[in-house]
């Protein structure tokens, strides 16, 4: 060791190609720098793990320029995700990465110009900087061990687990991520993600000095700006500010996420969320995505709508400042008021108006606008009140977790969103209300006189489209018609234009595509025996083929959902945004007459239980695939219960709801379904809609009380059948009529926990693995919920190995069962199981 040493310390200003030669044999394995171990162009340092290297590479082949960056080991194409030298690349090669001799990490070149350096106050005694597993390339004090400075703290283009981004208001630094220039060169892009020096701070990403997208104030938990439906969902951010070092910074909240996840402002402007799966980089998130995320698309006090087209208008009260720039679809100019506010005004000037002060437009679903200003309120003045009173207050809002925000200048950056988004008051004359009523009198009429004319045409036109189509009598087509019509009457709202669109058109302007019931008739070849795949909980699913060469997985829902176009859309729209590696993606949907259809991706291996209750193929799926499937299944709960935007319990998780795809990766389905039924069908129907008997909890079977625990349950069901190929509905061991669950649970209490294993897997098992899965199982299907683990904690457990808590016996199902012994085989199909436990009570 203290040979090679003396080696490597004799090479380190690189004389010869045999010395080199020697250099790479020595100092191969190695993850760190030393004064006197540099880094020459052709080593690489690898993190102990073997996750990151770090080493000079060419990002264009055709260019001499080289650059020194982190990268993942095991990811090609090579994917950078750290930077040292962006301005200064390295053009010769007789550069290294060295320890100078004031501690600093430097990179000179073979002139001993120095060409980038880590820049910070180093004791000269000696430093030393180290690659670790996370991607962290750190200048540590080798005495302290303290960091010095680290890659996290300047990133480039990504940021990962453990990077940092925010400024410092003391010393005025600004810490934040710039794109590359393009896609093969790493100089500093247009590009820049950081924190605004706002209260509450904000996300944003400029183009040069321009913002180009805004994240919306952090309330604790998350930035309001980014459309989410609730305030359950949290963050994969933490904000961590110390007011008495000046400092603000945004890092990631450790989530135990084993999967490669970044996040990168690219070259071209969008900040994307990624995660590498199927050998390649998948997008799970990223901004701005639509028109109406680009900063301030529609001007000063100016909307944005995406779904609506024109996507901008102007503000309740407000009318577009240039009209005709406005018109051409120029919406820079943004909109003025029309009738100035009453504080500010002569109040002798409208007779009618005196007396009455300003007053507030409520506004659902908003990206507030840029430029709030917190008010503290010490004493307990709502906060309209206090905007009332300061006549340059323009509009407030009250968020939860910040409280009141109050705008004074021009309202920029105003977005509605469909879902989510918060609600926002806006201070207009009293008389913009005065006309309130005539003028929606007066828009209804005419919107009913349009109306009837754009219907008239639609019809013809839609007829007409129709006619070449599909056979319909044209009777049924009209009817239809003219009762889209009466709906559109009778309903007191003002339909947007958009909604009318969609209805005559069969269009939409949303992201998830509408397929005409046409179309899929054709795909599946008439809901064909031959293509149906199976029956799912809301009614059966079909493969189908698309003209386009692609499969898809067709669910024809149970014509009783009895839920409106306008609902099912809505539904289908909140569903369609819940997207993660472990749950299978809709592709569109269809809603025609009678019809509800959801268009899902083909999965080509089916459903779990094709393969776990198959006597052959059981055999397939190994442990490592078994163990792959659990701990799939449980991050997408996780997902659905904590980090998508909307909590959806899944309430009919089973085995023939887990698809696989083609590597055998499980994806759940059905999720979300629960809602589209929610209150309509379920007491009539419930085995088939609101859970499978076997897979429900004893409070949801005893009480009809559900929460996530009740999927927790069933997920517990599903394991133990997984590692026991045993169906939890025909599963009786040991002429005892012990069920699954308590057989399981005896065979733990011995210590035979091995013997619940399925037979079919051979010796190709981790022991330890298999038993934490039983144990874990076991915690989750205790009877009360409250003992049960959540979701992300069964995440961790199964992938952790730290002690478990003992689970309690289970008792309830047990003596269900003992009830009513002679009915052993159907005694877990529908329906009969909610009696026996009911007689029990
Ligand atoms: C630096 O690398 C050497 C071997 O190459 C290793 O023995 C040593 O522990 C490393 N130091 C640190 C701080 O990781
Ligand atoms: C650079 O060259 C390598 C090897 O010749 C090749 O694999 C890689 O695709 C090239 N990269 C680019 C960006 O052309
Ligand atoms: C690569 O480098 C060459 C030479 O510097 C340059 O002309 C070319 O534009 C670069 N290509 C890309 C894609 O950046
Ligand atoms: C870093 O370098 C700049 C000039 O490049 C210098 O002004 C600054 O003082 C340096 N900072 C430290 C901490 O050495
Ligand atoms: C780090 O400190 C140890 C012990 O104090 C010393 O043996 C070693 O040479 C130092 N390394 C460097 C790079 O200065
Ligand atoms: C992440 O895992 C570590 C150890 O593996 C554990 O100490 C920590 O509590 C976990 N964090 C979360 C948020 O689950
Ligand atoms: C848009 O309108 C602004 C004035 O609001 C004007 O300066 C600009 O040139 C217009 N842009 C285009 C593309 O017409
Ligand atoms: C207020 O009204 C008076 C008379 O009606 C007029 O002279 C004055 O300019 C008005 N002031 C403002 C601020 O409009
Ligand atoms: C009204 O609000 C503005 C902005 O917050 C502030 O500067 C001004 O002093 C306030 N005026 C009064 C009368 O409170
Ligand atoms: C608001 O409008 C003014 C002109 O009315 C303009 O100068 C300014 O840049 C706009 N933005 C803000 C934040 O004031």
């Amino acid at each position: 060791m203290g040979g090679k040493n003396r080696i490597c310390s004799i090479l380190h200003s690189p004389m010869s190609l045999l010395f080199n030669l020697l250099l790479l044999q020595c100092c191969t394995a190695t993850n760190n720098i030393t004064l006197d171990r540099p880094l020459s162009q052709e080593q690489v340092l690898t993190s102990p793990g073997q996750n990151f290297e770090l080493g000079f590479f060419r990002p264009n082949n055709s260019s001499a320029n080289q650059y020194v960056g982190i990268w993942y080991k095991n990811i090609t194409p090579r994917t950078v995700v750290w930077i040292a030298n962006r301005e200064k690349p390295v053009t010769d090669s007789l550069a290294s990465l060295t320890i100078g001799s004031d501690g600093n990490l430097k990179l000179v070149d073979g002139l001993h110009d120095t060409l980038w350096s880590s820049n910070v106050s180093a004791p000269s005694y000696g430093s030393v900087a180290v690659l670790s597993d996370d991607g962290n390339f750190a200048l540590k004090d080798n005495i302290s061990g303290d960091n010095l400075w680290q890659s996290f703290e300047h990133p480039s283009d990504t940021f990962l687990l453990g990077s940092s981004i925010g400024f410092n208001t003391k010393t005025g630094e600004r810490r934040v991520m710039t794109s590359w220039k393009s896609d093969t060169d790493p100089s500093p892009g247009s590009f820049v993600v950081g924190l605004a020096q706002r209260s509450p701070p904000q996300a944003f990403i400029w183009k040069g000095s321009v913002p180009y997208w805004r994240s919306g104030e952090w309330d604790k938990t998350n930035f309001i700006g980014i459309q989410q439906l609730d305030s359950s969902y949290s963050s994969m951010f933490d904000l961590i500010e110390d007011i008495e070092q000046g400092t603000v910074y945004l890092i990631s909240n450790p989530h135990n996420q084993s999967d490669f996840e970044k996040m990168i402002v690219s070259w071209m402007g969008p900040l994307k969320l990624t995660f590498w799966e199927d050998q390649r980089w998948n997008v799970e998130w990223e901004a701005p995505k639509n028109p109406c995320d680009v900063y301030g698309t529609c001007g000063p006090f100016g909307v944005c709508k995406a779904s609506e087209s024109p996507i901008c208008r102007c503000l309740k009260g407000f009318v577009p400042k240039l009209d005709g720039e406005w018109r051409k679809g120029n919406w820079t100019g943004g909109c003025v008021r029309r009738t100035e506010l009453l504080c500010e005004g002569n109040t002798s000037n409208e007779a009618t108006d005196r007396g009455k002060a300003d007053k507030f437009w409520k506004m659902d679903r908003m990206k507030l606008p840029d430029f709030s200003q917190y008010k503290n309120l010490d004493y307990p003045i709502p906060c309209q009140q206090w905007c009332l009173d300061n006549c340059s207050c323009k509009a407030y809002a009250t968020i939860e977790g910040i409280g009141c925000l109050v705008w004074t200048g021009n309202l920029t950056d105003m977005q509605e969103f469909s879902f989510g988004g918060e609600a926002f008051f806006l201070r207009l004359a009293p008389s913009e209300f005065a006309h309130e009523r005539l003028r929606e009198k007066l828009i209804i009429s005419l919107t009913t006189i349009s109306c009837i004319i754009t219907l008239a045409l639609g019809i013809l036109i839609y007829g007409l489209h129709r006619k070449r189509s599909q056979k319909i009598s044209e009777e049924t087509k009209i009817s239809e018609d003219l009762e889209l019509a009466a709906e559109i009457e009778s309903s007191s709202e003002i339909l947007p234009s958009y909604m009318l669109r969609s209805h005559l058109e069969l269009e939409d302007t949303l992201e998830l595509p509408i397929f005409d019931l046409n179309s899929i008739l054709i795909a599946t070849d008439n809901f064909s025996l031959d293509n149906k795949l199976g029956q799912g909980g809301f009614g059966p699913v079909y493969k189908g083929y698309l003209p386009d060469g692609k499969y898809v997985a067709v669910k024809r829902l149970s014509s009783t959902s009895g839920q409106g176009k306008e609902e099912f859309k809505n539904e289908v729209m909140l569903i369609s945004k819940l997207q993660h590696r472990n749950l299978v993606r809709l592709f569109g949907y269809c809603s025609e007459k009678e019809e509800r259809i959801l268009i899902y991706e083909y999965m080509a291996n089916k459903s779990l239980d094709k393969f776990l209750f198959d006597p052959t193929k059981r055999a397939e799926l190994c442990w490592a695939m078994r163990f792959n499937i659990i701990q799939g299944v449980a991050r997408g709960l996780v997902y659905l219960h904590r980090d998508s935007c909307l909590r959806v319990i899944h309430r009919d998780l089973k085995v023939s709801n887990i698809l696989l795809d083609d590597k055998m990766n499980p994806k759940i389905s059905d999720f979300g379904l629960a809602r589209i039924f929610e209150g309509t069908q379920y007491l009539a129907n419930t085995h088939r809609v609101v859970g499978t008997l076997g897979y429900m909890s004893p409070e949801y079977a005893l009480t009809g009380m559900f929460s996530e625990k009740s999927d927790v349950f069933s997920f517990g069901v599903l394991l133990l059948e997984i590692v026991s190929g045993r169906k939890i509905s025909t599963s009786y061991f040991k002429d005892q009529h012990l069920c699954l669950l308590s057989y399981a649970w005896q065979l733990w209490h011995e210590s035979k926990e091995m013997e619940l294993l399925d037979e079919a897997l051979a010796d190709s098992f981790s022991s330890s693995e298999v038993k934490r899965c039983i144990h874990v199982g076991l915690l989750c299907i205790q009877d009360y919920a409250e003992h049960r683990p959540s979701m992300s904690t069964v995440v961790s457990m199964l992938s952790s190995e730290t002690e478990l808590p003992q689970p309690k016996q289970p008792i309830l199902f047990q003596s269900a069962l003992k009830s009513d012994r002679s009915e052993s085989n159907s005694i877990w199909s529908t329906g009969q199981i909610t009696e026996s436990v009911l007689e029990g009570r």
